[in-house]
């Protein structure tokens, strides 16, 4: 438990692997601040993650991550931190990911993942005609980066949040 008085625990994984909610309830358990790359992204913005990858394109957010990943690895500040599915894809993320501290990779399978997003339509890159098709393409071409960032890996496949939290804990 040493580990989390000194460095950040950071969350990566697939999109709907449970990072945010994830994240609050640790925060909570470990009485860390929470924090999440998207939501710190869209509150500087003023614009939410849809209507920045509408307008500027991919490119242009994966360059907010990377920002803002510089500036946190840089503090201090102790924390609880998730970052965005695609976010460990840029080699220099990965690196900087490394820098702010603990890496938790909560590891999901497409399945799961096409249950909990089908009906959401507040992530672009699954706003498409065969969305479970194509997390089945983004996961696997990601899944090398997320395990090259990882300290731990979590399987989070049909676990409630507190299991996940409580197996995160013992195994800091
Ligand atoms: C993305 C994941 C999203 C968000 C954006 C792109 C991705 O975050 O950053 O829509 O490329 O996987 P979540 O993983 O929190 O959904």
């Amino acid at each position: 438990m040493s580990q989390t008085q000194m460095k950040n625990i950071v969350l990566i994984g697939f999109m709907g692997c449970g990072k945010s909610t994830v994240g609050k309830v640790l925060a909570k358990r470990l009485q860390l601040p929470v924090e999440d790359t998207d939501k710190l992204i869209e509150a500087r913005e003023g614009r939410t993650i849809s209507d920045i990858f509408a307008k500027e394109g991919e490119g242009y957010f994966r360059d907010l991550e990377t920002g803002l990943l510089q500036e946190i690895s840089a503090e201090s500040k102790v924390r609880i931190l998730s970052v965005g599915g695609g976010t460990p894809v840029r080699l220099e993320n990965r690196k900087l990911i490394k820098q702010c501290g603990l890496v938790i990779y909560l590891r999901v399978c497409p399945e799961t993942v096409y249950e909990r997003v089908k009906h959401d339509t507040k992530r672009p890159l699954l706003q498409c005609d065969d969305p479970l098709g194509k997390i089945r393409e983004l996961m696997a071409s990601r899944e090398d980066a997320y395990n090259e960032c990882a300290d731990i890996i979590v399987d989070v496949d049909e676990k409630s949040v507190e299991m996940v939290v409580s197996e995160i804990i013992v195994r800091l």
